[in-house]
C-alpha cells in the first residue's frame, strides 16, 4: 500500500487503458474517501455522477466529437484554461505538449494526429470508468471556492485510487464541452461540468503512459519567510 507521499510521487495521467473493470466496491471506497476531502463552510460542492455504463460513455463522447466535427471549439459553462497566456504557465504548457509528441513520435505539424489524439480523450483514452464532477452554478457567481473545494476533492480521488493500484487522468477537455455533457448525462440545469476524471488500469505496454512531465523546482515556486 503506498503511502500518502509515495501516491503522490508515483501518480501521473495515464492516457491508455486495459478493459478491466473496476469492481463498484473499491469504486465506492474510492468515492467515499473522497468525500472527506475539506471544503469551505463544509460546503461539499461536487455533485458526482459515476459513469461506467459502457453505452452512456460512448453517447457522451461521441456527443463532443460531433460537436468538434460541427466546428465548435467548445461548449461551455466554465473556462478552464487561461484566456490570456503569459510566462511561464504558457512556456510549460508548450514544453509539455511537444514532450508528449515527440515520446510519441507525432511531427509538431501533424495537426490530424494531434487532434485524433486529443479525441482520445472523448473515447476516455479506453478507460470503463469516468467520474464526472459538477457543481451549482450559483456556486461560482462571482465566487471561486466551489472551484478551490473541487479541485482538492479531484487529487483524493486520484490519491484514493493510487491504493488500489488504479490510473487517472484529469480532463478539463471535457469542461471545455460541459453543456454537451451536462445534456447527455442529463443532469439537472442547474449544474455546470467543471472537470472529469477518466479512471482505470492503465496499460503497462503503452509508450503513451511513459510520459512524466518535468515538474518545477522547489525554488520556482515555492517563497520560504524564515
Ligand atoms: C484540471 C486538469 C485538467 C486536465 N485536462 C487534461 C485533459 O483534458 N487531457 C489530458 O490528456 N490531460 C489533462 N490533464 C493532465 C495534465 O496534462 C497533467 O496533469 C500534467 O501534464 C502533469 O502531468 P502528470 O499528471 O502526469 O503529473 C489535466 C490536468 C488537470 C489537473
Amino acid at each position: 500500500m503506498p503511502t500518502v507521499l509515495e501516491a503522490l510521487k508515483n501518480r501521473s495521467s495515464k492516457r491508455a487503458y486495459t478493459d478491466k473493470k473496476i469492481p463498484k466496491d473499491i469504486l465506492e471506497k474510492i468515492l467515499t474517501a473522497a468525500g472527506m476531502t475539506p471544503s469551505g463552510a463544509n460546503m461539499q460542492p461536487w455533485v458526482t455522477y459515476a459513469v461506467t455504463n459502457e453505452a452512456t460513455l460512448a453517447k457522451v463522447g461521441n456527443a463532443i466529437i460531433e460537436k468538434m466535427n460541427a466546428g465548435f471549439t467548445n461548449d461551455q459553462d466554465v473556462q478552464y484554461y487561461p484566456v490570456k497566456w503569459t510566462n511561464p504557465y504558457k512556456k510549460r504548457r508548450i514544453v509539455t505538449g511537444a514532450g508528449l509528441y515527440k515520446l510519441m513520435e507525432v511531427d509538431r505539424k501533424d495537426d490530424e494526429t494531434r487532434l485524433q489524439m486529443w479525441k482520445d480523450n472523448f473515447r476516455w483514452f479506453g478507460a470503463s470508468t469516468v467520474i464526472f464532477v459538477f457543481t451549482a452554478k450559483a456556486n461560482i457567481e462571482g465566487a471561486a471556492g466551489a472551484y478551490i473545494d473541487c479541485g482538492a476533492y479531484m487529487q483524493s480521488i486520484m490519491l484514493a485510487a493510487q491504493e488500489f493500484g488504479i490510473d487517472s487522468c484529469p480532463q478539463g477537455s471535457t469542461t471545455e464541452f460541459g453543456r454537451v455533457v451536462a445534456k447527455e448525462l442529463e443532469v439537472p440545469e442547474n449544474l455546470a461540468l467543471l472537470y472529469s476524471v477518466v479512471l482505470g488500469y492503465a496499460d503497462e505496454n503503452a509508450k503513451i503512459n511513459t510520459y512524466q512531465p518535468e515538474k518545477v523546482k522547489l525554488e520556482e515556486s515555492v517563497t520560504f519567510i524564515d
